[in-house]
């Protein structure tokens, strides 16, 4: 289980009007930024006095592509002289598509990112514009194309429920996004409760968005369209071709170690959950003094609960978990919970195949329901 590194990257050259990220507009803030996170990244391999070197590193945001390549190649370097990077390391940067031009890109590759995960959101014009995306449609699949040619490696995100969007809409979307070459797609509904310009919106023009039964029936539109390309989902937000899937976010979902840095950034070494503080003014300030930047802890968990939440981890890939380990989770839980799993299963939302327990299809879009049974 070899732990991997991420690096939250707050700036952005726009704010959209959906993010709920923490992210800055503008680059005021930069340098002294990246001072500070050098400075995190060497106090806290000192503390955990060597011995641990990152097989993946994710350049997460806010918008890593916003910034000059440069700064992201010495944060690769600070990393790799004070913790050590495996050579074969799956090294991600997200991207606007507006930054993608070929020189950013060449850039980002000499560098040493190997991995680029890109916010395109939808594919149609006309639903670019409520979100304040800044590129269009045919901008962000030049940028794509470019990207695949020179990394091969190239995620993308889509929405789901963005005003305006339709059955059609969004598998024209998809099928963009199939046709520029990218290997990974996430895919999220969107979720606009802490947007206050989008939920204005919904009160004067409710027409324009979905509600639950229709962003179901994308969503398994969606799942069929892809899987039937070539890229099945592999998690409930995440479809790849077999062998392109993120080894780095793949630590979240089996419980392996990942180290947070910058601001707001969460991390797990293995026994403890913590977070670094959210605030920009207070992170800048404690790095200068040295002070570890942590700010919250959760209470660590008990064996028991470590591996209840290890089960709902596991659940949420579509390979699911062993059997045994489910039976022996399933025989600790109050009887009301146990009878939970056993309608989830009644109802087709879980289903045992070789061994290890599931997610169905229908299952993953009550995934929450079934999730009830483990809190
Ligand atoms: C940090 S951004 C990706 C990189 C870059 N900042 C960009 O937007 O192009 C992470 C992704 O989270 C998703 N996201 C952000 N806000 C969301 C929301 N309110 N609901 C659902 N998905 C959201 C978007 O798909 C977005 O691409
Ligand atoms: S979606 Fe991306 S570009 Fe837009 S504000 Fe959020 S982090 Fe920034």
């Amino acid at each position: 289980m070899t732990p991997g590194a991420y690096v939250h990257i707050p700036f952005c050259a726009h704010r959209c009007a959906y993010c709920s990220f923490l992210a800055h507009e503008g680059k005021r803030e930069e340098e002294d930024y990246f001072e500070g996170l050098a400075a995190e990244i060497r106090s806290r391999a000192a503390e955990a006095a060597g011995g641990l070197s990152f097989d993946s590193v994710y350049f997460g945001g806010g918008t890593p592509s916003y910034v000059d390549p440069h700064r992201l190649g010495r944060v690769l370097g600070t990393l790799e002289e004070a913790f050590g990077l495996c050579s074969d390391a799956e090294v991600t940067a997200e991207a606007n598509p507006d930054d993608l031009t070929a020189g950013r890109l060449l850039s980002l590759r000499d560098i040493g990112i190997n991995r680029l995960s890109v916010g395109v959101q939808s594919l149609v014009d006309s639903e670019l514009a409520p979100l304040e995306r800044r590129h269009d449609a045919a901008g962000a699949v030049d940028a794509l194309r470019r990207a695949v040619d020179l990394f091969g490696n190239v995620s993308a995100d889509l929405m789901i429920g963005i005003p305006g969007q339709t059955r059609e809409s969004l598998l024209s979307s998809v099928e963009g996004l199939l046709a520029a070459g990218v290997s990974h797609v996430s895919v999220y509904l969107l979720e606009i409760e802490k947007a206050p310009r989008l939920v204005a919106l919904r009160g004067e023009r409710p027409g324009l968005f979905a509600d639950d039964d229709e962003m179901a029936d994308r969503w398994l539109e969606v799942d069929e369209r892809l899987e039937a390309a070539g890229l099945p989902r592999y998690e409930i937000s995440n479809w790849a071709r077999p062998g392109r899937e993120s080894r780095h976010n793949l630590k979240y979902w089996t419980l392996t170690p990942v180290l947070g840095f910058g601001v707001a950034a969460h991390s797990f070494d293995g026994r403890r959950r913590f977070a670094n503080t959210g605030t920009m003014a207070e992170y800048g300030q404690r790095a200068r003094e040295r002070i570890s930047p942590v700010s919250s802890f959760e209470e660590t968990p008990e064996d028991p609960l470590r591996r209840k939440e290890g089960l709902m981890l596991g659940l949420r890939l579509s390979g699911g978990v062993p059997s045994s380990s489910f039976e022996e989770i399933r025989a600790t839980l109050p009887a009301a919970s146990a009878g939970r799993l056993e309608d989830a299963f009644a109802a087709g939302l879980l289903e045992t195949v070789s061994g290890r327990v599931r997610l169905t299809r229908r299952g993953v879009l009550l995934s929450n329901e079934v999730f009830q049974a483990f809190l």
